[in-house]
């Protein structure tokens, strides 16, 4: 097993993924922009393969074996100051997420982590973030951030596990497909030292 920069040809592999790790959300959006006929995550791994924007693969690492993926990882630098601007235009279950998001300027930002089912328990995410980090660290960012549902238990173990504190929530908005409610939860944790 070993982590790696993703490669534009990963971007099956991290739409995938990216949906698994927003709870659905990303598939969502992704159908309001599909043509008829068009799968939404036609549209997501066009977004990955993208040379601009978060998603795009070029902010992302993968963990490989022999070829295969198994799980990835999307992380930047949110910009500081994180200016909002107007809120109402961005979808309404988007709101929490840019209002906590916010709160976080400058902070590498761990925009999504997901192991296939197969991979699971083998410590593959646990790599992807530590690598993120170190990444992060190389940048300049002081701190890391992220935002987690609160009844994701496995993520929320795993975040606790390195050092992430829980600093606010806001309500999650349900959208189709919505697994959880509960909160959204931002978790910091310090990259100094
Ligand atoms: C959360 C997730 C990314 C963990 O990936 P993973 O590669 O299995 O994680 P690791 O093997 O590195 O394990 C790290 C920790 O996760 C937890 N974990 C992993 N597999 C687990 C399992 N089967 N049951 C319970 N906890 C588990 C444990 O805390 C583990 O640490 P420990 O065994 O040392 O106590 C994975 O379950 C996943 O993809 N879930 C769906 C997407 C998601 O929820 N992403 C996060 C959204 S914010």
């Amino acid at each position: 097993m070993e982590v790696e920069r993703a490669l534009k040809s990963d971007a099956d592999d991290l739409a995938y993924l990216i949906d698994i790790a927003g709870e659905g959300m990303p598939q969502y959006l992704w159908s309001q922009l599909a043509e008829p006929g068009q799968a939404a995550l036609e549209i997501g791994a066009s977004r990955a393969g993208r040379e601009e924007g978060g998603f795009s693969y070029r902010n992302a690492l993968v963990c490989r074996d022999r070829g295969s993926v198994l799980g990835m990882i999307v992380a930047y630098r949110l910009p500081n100051p994180y200016v909002v601007g107007e809120l109402n235009e961005y979808p309404e279950i988007v709101r929490p997420l840019i209002q906590l998001e916010a709160l976080a300027p400058g902070t590498l930002y761990i925009n999504a982590v997901a192991t296939y089912d197969a991979a699971r328990g083998q410590g593959v995410a646990r790599m992807l973030m530590l690598e993120a980090q170190e990444m992060g660290q190389l940048q300049g960012c002081t701190e890391a951030s992220l935002i987690v549902a609160s009844a994701n238990k496995r993520a929320r173990h795993l975040y606790l596990q390195l050092g992430y504190q829980d600093i606010d929530s806001r309500p999650i908005i349900e959208y189709p497909g919505c697994p959880y409610g509960g909160d959204w939860v931002l978790m910091k944790k310090d990259l100094a030292g």
